[in-house]
C-alpha cells in the first residue's frame, strides 16, 4: 500500500505495510530507488529492532512504527548527531501538540515524566566524507496500554491522555514536523543548527538536576547533573565534587 502525501512544500512517499520484519530493514532494502524523506510504516513488525540488540514491542495496529530515509548530502559523518536531534525533537514537538510535556533522554529516547513513550534506532551509511543515507526508525506508543515485554517503564499517548489516536492520521503530522526540521538544517545553515542545538538541549530529560547514574565503564553508581553534550555529542555530567565527565552512548546508564 503506497500513499503519497503532500506535506507543506514536500511531497512525501509513505509506504504503509501490513507486516514487515523491521521498517529500518525495509528502508535499507529499498535504498536504491528511494528518494530523500521516503517513509516506510508498518502495522506490525515481526522483528522490530531496538537499541543494544533489544526487541521493540509494538502491538499490531496500535502504534507508530516507521522509518524515514534521508539523503543528508551536506551533513558530514562527524555531524550525524543532527539526525538524532531532529528525530527526537520532532517527537517532542508532536507530543506537545497532543498536550504532553515530553523530554529527550539522551541521545534519542523520548520520555513523558519518567516513562518512555518513544524509542529510535538511527542507522547511517557513509560515503567518503558525507553521510549518504540515514535511516531514522521511530516507534511511538499511541494506543497500547498493556506491554508484555520487560521493556522498562513504557507509556503511550493513550495512557497519558486517555484518548486514542489513529496511526494513519498521526503519521503525516509527525513526519511533517520531522521534514520541516530536516529541511531547516540539511544545508548546515549555522543559525538553524544553533537553534536546533538550543531546542534539543532545553528539552533534555534531567537537565540541570541531580539524579542517579551508573558509569558502565567502572560500574560506579554516582549522583550527577546533566549539563548538556559536547562537540562529539557525548553526554556531559557533573558529579557532586564538581568534576565534569563526558560519556559516549553505552558508557552511562540512568537510574530511573
Ligand atoms: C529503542 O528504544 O530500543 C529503539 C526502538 C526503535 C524502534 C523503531 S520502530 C520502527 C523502526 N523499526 C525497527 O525495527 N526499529 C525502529
Amino acid at each position: 500500500m503506497e500513499k503519497v502525501s503532500t506535506i507543506g512544500d514536500n511531497t512525501i512517499r509513505i509506504h504503509w505495510l501490513k507486516t514487515t520484519d523491521s521498517t529500518n530493514l525495509e528502508a535499507f532494502r529499498n535504498v536504491g530507488d528511494a528518494s530523500d524523506k521516503e517513509v516506510w510504516a508498518a502495522e506490525f513488525q515481526t522483528a522490530g529492532r531496538g537499541q543494544r540488540g533489544n526487541v521493540w514491542e509494538s502491538a499490531r495496529g496500535q502504534n507508530l512504527t516507521f522509518s524515514i530515509l534521508f539523503r543528508p548530502d551536506h551533513i558530514s559523518p562527524e555531524n550525524q548527531f543532527i539526525i538524532s536531534q531532529i528525530s527526537s525533537y520532532a517527537v517532542v514537538l508532536y507530543l506537545e501538540r497532543k498536550g504532553l510535556v515530553a523530554k529527550i533522554k539522551w541521545p534519542n529516547d523520548v520520555y513523558v515524566g519518567d516513562k518512555k513513550i518513544c524509542g529510535m534506532l538511527i542507522e547511517h551509511s557513509v560515503s567518503g566524507d558525507r553521510l549518504s543515507v540515514s535511516v531514522s526508525g521511530i516507534g511511538v506508543n499511541l494506543n497500547q496500554t498493556v506491554f508484555e515485554s520487560n521493556a522498562p517503564n513504557p507509556t503511550s499517548l493513550a495512557l497519558e491522555t486517555g484518548k486514542s489516536h489513529d496511526p494513519r492520521q498521526e503519521l503525516p503530522e509527525l513526519v511533517s514536523i520531522l521534514c520541516c526540521l530536516y529541511d531547516s538544517v540539511k544545508d548546515m545553515d549555522p543559525d538553524a543548527v544553533a537553534l536546533l542545538d538550543k531546542s534539543y538541549r532545553e528539552s533534555m530529560y534531567r537537565l540541570g538536576v541531580f539524579s542517579e547514574f551508573i558509569d558502565t565503564r567502572s560500574g560506579e553508581r554516582f549522583r550527577g547533573m546533566i549539563l548538556g553534550y559536547d562537540e562529539s555529542a557525548c553526554l556531559l555530567v557533573k558529579n557532586e565534587k564538581g568534576e565534569v565527565g563526558s560519556f559516549a552512548f553505552k558508557e552511562i546508564s540512568y537510574i530511573i
